[in-house]
């Protein structure tokens, strides 16, 4: 499914939907979404997917939301999102690329580690002190955020 990825200054309802589909907290969405770097997939002029990176420590670039709709997904959009955030990082001199994720998301840590992500840490309670409402994924709660991180 060949996708165009593209920056994306304005944000919409459909935008919107895409971030808070990845990161449920809209307060952490509006914090980092002015200062970091966003992209979207467009598919036969339809939104389709969005990217949102942010440089974070000296040389490090983490992927802080990445969203596919429910209609297109399991069909290689996510993956070619992390294969431009990759290449993105490369061209601009990032040495690493980061992503964190819920250890209740098996899906998304097999993606990430089938692009080559390896986890590097836990986030003990990230879910349970930033979140309001409780996040339930796979049956079970969501309390705990496992960082992965791609040397580049
Ligand atoms: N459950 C099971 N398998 C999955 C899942 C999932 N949730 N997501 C991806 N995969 C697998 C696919 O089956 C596929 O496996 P295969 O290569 O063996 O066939 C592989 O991962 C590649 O999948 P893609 O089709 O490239 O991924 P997709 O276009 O579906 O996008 C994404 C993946 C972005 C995670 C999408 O499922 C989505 O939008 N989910 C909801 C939002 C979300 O959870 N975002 C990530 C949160 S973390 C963050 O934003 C930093
Ligand atoms: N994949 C997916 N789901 C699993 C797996 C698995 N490998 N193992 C257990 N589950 C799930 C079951 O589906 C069940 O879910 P449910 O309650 O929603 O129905 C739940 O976990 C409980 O399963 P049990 O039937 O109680 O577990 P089981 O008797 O199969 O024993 C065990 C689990 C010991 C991991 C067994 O699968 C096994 O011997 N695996 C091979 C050896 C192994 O991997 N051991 C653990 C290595 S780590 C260690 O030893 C410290």
């Amino acid at each position: 499914m060949e996708i165009n990825i593209k920056t994306c200054t304005a944000f919409t309802k459909q935008h919107y939907n895409l971030l808070l589909s990845a990161d449920p907290n809209q307060e952490l969405v509006d914090n980092y979404l002015p200062r970091a770097l966003c992209f979207e997939a467009i598919y036969h002029d339809h939104l389709v997917g969005i990217l949102v990176l942010l440089p974070t420590h000296p040389e490090t670039l983490e992927i802080v939301n990445i969203a596919v709709i429910s209609p297109q997904r399991n069909q290689g959009i996510g993956r070619q999102l992390l294969a431009f955030a990759e290449k993105y990082a490369g061209t601009h001199n990032y040495k690493c690329l980061e992503i964190g994720t819920g250890t209740t998301s098996f899906g998304q840590l097999y993606l990430y580690q089938k692009c080559g992500f390896r986890v590097f840490s836990v986030d003990q309670d990230f879910f349970t002190l930033h979140y309001a409402d409780e996040i339930v994924e796979n049956h079970l709660v969501l309390k705990d955020m496992l960082r992965l991180r791609k040397v580049l």
